[in-house]
């Protein structure tokens, strides 16, 4: 089974078989059919992942759809998804209803489903503000369990679900819990330099968010239908106070963010610019020449050529700055 166009990489992958899972109907039915094979993985959109060219593995492709109001208080909307809607249109489609707070997530990659693995975020939100429960299906015990955000143990890019092991949950659905008190988080610097944001201020509406959102990401990230990618592909590391001053003092231009507890977040998309990686190539693969810390498939590229890359910049950080980048898609073997 070819994966090469269920990858946002567009790396070239096979799989042994492909199964796709629409409603929950099938559930007890694919945790039989897992137990024949010796790998599973669950798939989403594949825009988070490095697949490796040969797999041999079940892949379980969610493409369950529906999106319902499960509940309303006086404070705020309760609001699922279904694992296999497409999380951009999900994110429109809650603003065209007036289900606010989703906004700043907007043109993000992917389904609903695997938004909150990696706790996707972006422009001042992380999708763990906004969650109420995760309900998901244990494969190999064959149970449908649902997680409150707290069981999901998010934190930066990351939740209880990426250090399970592969094909043991396939999450079905998403609970969000949306506040009907809307506030614009308009904290970013992307956002605040945005000239239609910054004039309407505190009037910004959650439909003006979503666009601007759209046309920054339009500006900075390759649109994976034109050239293969999988958007951050390094985590933005943390460090303590005190890295910070020294990396600072040798380097005046340094783009960090204070972090709650005194640590400091740095921007590895400037780390790799500043190494001079922006917009080279190696091989099939490159860095992306508007956003360092994207590297995309030129054409024609598998997970070793990406890989190598990977790992050349990783040794180039850690020799000029001192700094670890740790890789953010999920290695598929
Ligand atoms: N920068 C450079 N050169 C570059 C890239 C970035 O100097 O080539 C500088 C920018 O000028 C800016 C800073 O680095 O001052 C941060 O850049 P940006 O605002 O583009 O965000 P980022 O830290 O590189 C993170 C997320 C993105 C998310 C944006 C906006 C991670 C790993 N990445 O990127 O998420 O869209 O912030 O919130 O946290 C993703 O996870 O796939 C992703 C795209």
């Amino acid at each position: 089974q070819d994966l090469s166009s269920f990858n946002t990489l567009g790396l070239r992958s096979n799989a042994s078989a492909l199964v796709r899972y629409e409603h929950a109907g099938q559930l007890p039915a694919l945790s039989q059919l897992a137990q024949t094979y010796k790998k599973v993985f669950v798939l989403g959109g594949g825009s988070n992942v490095v697949l490796a060219p040969d797999l041999s593995a079940l892949v379980v492709k969610v493409e369950s759809r529906g999106v319902r109001l499960v509940a309303e208080s006086s404070d705020a909307w309760l609001v699922e998804a279904q694992a296999g809607e497409n999380w951009h249109e999900f994110v429109g489609s809650c603003v065209d209803k007036g289900w606010l707070g989703l906004e700043n997530l907007a043109l993000i990659p992917g389904t609903v489903g695997a938004a909150p693995v990696q706790n996707i975020g972006a422009y001042g939100v992380e999708l763990e503000q906004r969650i109420q429960s995760v309900t998901a299906w244990n494969l190999q015990e064959c149970r449908l369990v649902e997680m409150n955000a707290e069981a999901c143990r998010f934190s930066y890019r990351d939740s209880f679900f990426k250090h399970e092991p592969m094909g043991r949950w396939l999450i079905t659905a998403v609970r969000f819990r949306l506040p009907k008190a809307w506030k614009a988080v308009l904290g970013y610097p992307d956002l605040r330099q945005h000239a239609i944001l910054a004039a309407a201020g505190e009037n910004a509406t959650a439909r003006q968010v979503f666009d601007a959102v759209c046309e920054i990401r339009r500006r900075k990230l390759p649109d994976p239908a034109v050239l293969g990618n999988a958007g951050s592909f390094f985590k933005n590391p943390v460090v303590s106070p005190a890295r910070y001053e020294a990396l600072h003092k040798a380097h005046e231009q340094l783009v960090a963010y204070p972090q709650d507890n005194g640590d400091y977040k740095l921007a590895a998309g400037w780390l790799i610019d500043q190494a001079g990686w922006k917009g080279r190539r190696m091989g099939p693969v490159g860095v992306h020449d508007r956003q360092a810390l994207v590297l995309v498939n030129h054409g024609g590229a598998t997970a070793q050529d990406i890989a190598q890359l990977a790992q050349t910049i990783r040794v180039d950080v850690a020799a000029r700055f001192d700094v670890v980048l740790e890789q953010e898609p999920v290695a598929i073997a």
